[in-house]
């Protein structure tokens, strides 16, 4: 995890430490992103990418995608054909191996995906009716535990709906086992991992017009109204010049998320070169940033090199890793705001927090203030005072299962193997006098458990 809020802001707060001021909180709204994660997190939004296993050897690659992203998913890895190879025999290394990655480096996960007409293994494409119905089941069943209370939002149903004017369901296997079986799906993804944000995933359904759009927001809406349990809308988002992005997605997304529902882009890359792709990938940013139920961004990997379609060099960083004019666009967008607030209230009024907060002993004291607080998530600050002149010192936050600290601020964290321990430094010195305070900051994807974190402090 890296800091979204650093350089200026970091900057700034250090000069306040030094004066002795401690105002240094009413800050962070103004202050600008200097990563995609950070500027996304500006506005209670998440910045992802897709990550290929046999990539993570690739220090190039891990570092970029360490420094800009902090929402991961794996490319292939967690798709039928690579999670049962066989049937009821499971592998999970390569999908293990990216959720440790991300969880290591304080990063949420996106699942993608448990069922799918497409990268199914051979043993699942000769099957039909009764069957494979159940064996689609066990599937969704058996992936979604695997992975409980690891995934932010699981892809359930991939991909379910026709391409052209029909507006209705793909021919598939899976389709043929009755037009149910997505809300089926649907309901064993829920009972195996109640709390994963469970997402119908497609493409070309941006255009609002579109017959596909329209189909799969009829199909939502019924779901809605009938309690079939959908949380969120997957738009893939992989466009070129025969596909370009549309100048109604804004409109698109407001209209599903206006039936209860979180929307997400989930696989962007745009194929193109220049301004030209700049500017489309400043569409798509400013459109999820217009809808404050768009909650977050992914592209569909790290530089054009990695991308699945390498020749339309689709991606913000190029074969070497440098940052492209797409990469510009898209941060300064981030940066620029949208037009409305993301989740500016509470869904649910937010409890008291059942636990006060601790505080470390010695010679620094750590504690906890509330920022501001969300249907899914909240802010906090931890202070730091020295309580004797000290040249350094570092603060652990624990917070507890369900919750995972999804973007921190002004220090430097790194996390045990459980996920809940970070350990924040300082970014610069820690030196300070005696009575004199620093703050970091941090946000938790709380998973309806309010509790606030415990705090140590360890002076040097
Ligand atoms: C692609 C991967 O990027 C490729 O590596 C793989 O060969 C095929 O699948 N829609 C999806 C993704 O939902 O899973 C696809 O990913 C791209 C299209």
């Amino acid at each position: 995890m890296t800091t979204p809020r650093p350089g200026r802001l970091t900057a700034a707060i250090g000069g306040l430490a030094v004066a002795g001021l401690s105002v240094a909180l009413a800050l962070p709204a103004a202050a600008a992103g200097s990563t995609l994660q950070a500027a996304a997190s500006e506005s209670g939004r998440y910045f992802g990418t897709a990550i290929a296993a046999n990539r993570l050897s690739d220090s190039t690659y891990t570092t970029i995608a360490n420094r800009e992203f902090n929402m991961i998913t794996a490319e292939n890895e967690m798709k039928m054909d690579a999670t049962e190879p066989s049937q009821n025999q499971f592998s999970y290394g390569n999908g293990d191996r990216i959720v440790s990655w991300a969880r290591q480096n304080g990063k949420q996960v996106r699942g993608h995906a448990l069922a799918w007409h497409s990268q199914q293994p051979g043993w699942m494409q000769n099957m039909s009716g009764t069957s494979l119905r159940n064996a689609m089941l066990n599937h969704v069943t058996q992936v979604a535990t695997h992975y409980k209370g690891q995934i932010y939002a699981w892809d359930v149903v991939n991909e379910a709906f026709a391409d052209g004017s029909s507006g209705g369901r793909r021919d598939s296997n899976l389709q043929r086992t009755g037009n149910d079986w997505i809300e089926a799906a649907f309901r064993a993804a829920r009972a195996a991992d109640p709390a994963a944000k469970l997402c119908y995933n497609d493409y070309n359904t941006d255009n609002w017009s579109h017959a596909k759009t329209q189909g799969v927001y009829n199909m939502v809406r019924d779901f809605k109204s009938r309690g079939v349990p959908i949380d969120c809308v997957g738009f893939q988002a992989h466009f070129n010049s025969g596909n370009p992005v549309p100048s109604n997605y804004d409109t698109t997304l407001r209209n599903f998320a206006a039936l209860g529902v979180d929307v997400q882009i989930t696989e962007l890359d745009i194929e193109g070169s220049g301004s030209s792709q700049a500017q489309q990938y400043q569409g798509v940013v400013q459109a999820c940033l217009s809808v404050s139920r768009c909650t977050g961004i992914t592209v569909w990997g790290v530089r054009d090199s990695d991308s699945w379609r390498a020749s339309g060099t689709p991606l913000l960083f190029d074969g070497s890793g440098n940052k492209k004019a797409a990469y510009t666009s898209v941060l300064n967008q981030l940066n620029a705001g949208g037009t409305t607030t993301p989740n500016p209230t509470p869904t649910t009024p937010a409890p008291t927090p059942t636990t006060p907060p601790p505080t470390g002993g010695g010679s620094c004291t750590a504690t906890y203030s509330e920022g501001q607080k969300w249907s899914d998530r909240f802010n906090g600050t931890v202070t730091i005072r020295a309580n004797t002149n000290i040249s350094g010192w570092q603060s652990t936050v624990t917070v507890r299962n369900p919750q995972r600290i999804i973007a921190t601020w002004n220090g430097s964290p790194t996390w045990d193997s459980s996920g809940n321990v970070m350990t924040m430094r300082p970014s610069g010195s820690g030196a300070l006098s005696a009575g004199q305070t620093t703050s970091f900051g941090f946000t938790v994807q709380h998973g309806g458990n309010w509790t606030w974190p415990s705090l140590t402090c360890t002076a040097s």
